[in-house]
């Protein structure tokens, strides 16, 4: 298993369609849904298993020279619970560390606030609602400085 950005068209085909079925799909939403206008100046990250199978995908965009947001994490279905969301998510960490963020946000779906707050997110407030059903909320972690 290793952690890749996607590069090729292939390879984005294959992570855009990753997240389309997990984070879309059950909503009934259509392909190109899963993508917004700042596809191009984010950093995507993507867990490649060793049958060359994309199994998680997730996104890290700034918003500000010192704030990154993570979003769109998507862990396929039968790889979910196995550590694969943790070590994409960290990976995403130090990524963020590494462009000079000192905290964290993301907007978690209600269902993944177990995962964020056991790798230290804290909420932070209601975050929005997506397609009349789905309740985010707004969490965030700050960097330690001494461990940058
Ligand atoms: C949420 C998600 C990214 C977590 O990735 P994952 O690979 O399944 O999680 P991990 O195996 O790394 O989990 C680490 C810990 O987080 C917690 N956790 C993860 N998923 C959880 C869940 N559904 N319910 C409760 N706790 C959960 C557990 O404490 C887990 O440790 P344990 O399995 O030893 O108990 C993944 O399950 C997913 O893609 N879910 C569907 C889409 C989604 O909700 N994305 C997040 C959008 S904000």
């Amino acid at each position: 298993m290793r952690i890749t950005e996607p590069s090729t068209a292939d390879e984005f085909a294959g992570y855009y369609a990753l997240r389309w079925k997990i984070l879309r799909a059950p909503w009934k939403q259509p392909r190109g849904s899963e993508q917004d206008d700042v596809e191009d100046s984010c950093q995507h990250l993507m867990v490649v298993n060793d049958d060359d199978r994309i199994v998680a995908v997730g996104r890290l965009q700034f918003n500000n020279i010192r704030e990154a947001q993570i979003r769109y994490m998507a862990v396929a279905i039968n790889a979910q619970r196995r550590g694969i969301g943790s070590r994409l998510l960290l990976a995403l960490e130090q990524r963020a560390r590494e462009l000079g963020a000192s905290r964290v946000v993301l907007d978690a779906r209600e269902q993944a606030l177990r995962f964020y707050r056991k790798h230290d997110y804290v909420v932070h407030g209601p975050g929005h609602t997506l397609f009349n059903a789905v309740t985010h909320i707004q969490m965030t972690k700050t960097f330690d400085h001494q461990a940058r």
